[in-house]
């Protein structure tokens, strides 16, 4: 099972990525934040718990994600991801820390908040939605995870690429348009059909929102095609002590798109976590 990458010294940020991604799409964040006095750390959500032993041992198994009877049992939610996340930091004596999720992270990130609220210094969503899901999302994320669990993740590659990446990147960043690719070819079947069932299990956020004291940075993607502005704009009016950038030329994971945005935000928030 992968390490999370943890690099530096300082006031920690745990950096929670989407779906069907894993850390390595905050390589960049990792780098600037570690170089400049803060302790940078992302885990693979999809990979670090006891429920999913069957997809850390997908090398020793390799036919079982085929198996249907074996596979639809498998499921990851998103409170079993934020209570691994707690373990993490238990693990790294890490008391508290800056939670920064990312889409699917930031599903992760509520449940967080809402379970360690003392263990947050700050927040930052990013490609966030609080509300939860209707009949047709979950019907249509459980018919994705079967899908995967047959076909493996081709399909979602070509499926998403056009979607989680701005109009630009897809024109004039192969890097990381490539990147994307490979990430989501990488994900295990298996982690992410579970991912996908946590998904459309989980809770609207909706009234959690009134709740959170935490200062909280909210980034959105101005071209961003997996969330409406709408989602971010809910989530600033939810949250009284929290702050909305919207990044240009950036889709869903604007991060990778514009890195040098998205790492100042970052570091200027941690200074400094309070927006208001
Ligand atoms: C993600 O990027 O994590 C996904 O778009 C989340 C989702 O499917 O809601």
């Amino acid at each position: 099972m992968p390490q999370p990458y943890n690099e530096g010294d300082g006031p920690a940020v745990i950096l929670l990525h989407g779906y069907p991604f894993n850390r390595s799409m905050w390589r960049e964040q990792i780098d600037f934040l570690s170089a400049r006095g803060c302790r940078a750390i992302a885990p693979n959500l999809l990979e670090m718990s006891d429920d999913l032993q069957l997809v850390a041992d997908a090398d020793a198994q390799e036919s079982e994600w085929q198996r249907p009877a074996e596979a639809y049992r498998t499921f990851r939610t998103m409170v079993s991801m934020a209570r691994d996340v707690s373990a993490l930091m238990d693990e790294l004596k890490i008391d508290q820390a800056v939670i920064c999720g990312l889409s699917m992270g930031a599903y992760v990130a509520f449940e967080f908040v809402r379970l360690f609220p003392s263990r947050v210094r700050a927040f930052v969503l990013a490609g966030a939605r609080a509300q939860g899901p209707d009949e047709d999302e979950k019907q249509s994320r459980e018919q994705q995870a079967r899908r995967i669990l047959t076909e493996g993740m081709a399909f979602v590659a070509d499926a998403m690429l056009s979607k989680v990446l701005a109009p630009r990147t897809l024109a004039e960043n192969p890097a990381v348009v490539s990147r994307v690719r490979e990430m989501i070819l990488r994900t295990d079947p298996r982690g992410a059909a579970a991912a996908q069932r946590g998904m459309a299990a989980r809770r609207d956020y909706s009234n959690d929102l009134c709740d959170i004291e935490t200062p909280t940075l909210i980034i959105a993607g101005r071209e961003d095609a997996v969330r409406k502005a709408e989602d971010a704009e809910f989530i600033r009016r939810g949250i009284r002590n929290s702050h909305l950038e919207i990044i240009d030329d950036a889709g869903h994971l604007m991060n990778m798109e514009q890195p040098e945005v998205v790492n100042r935000l970052l570091l200027s928030f941690m200074g400094e976590p309070d927006p208001a």
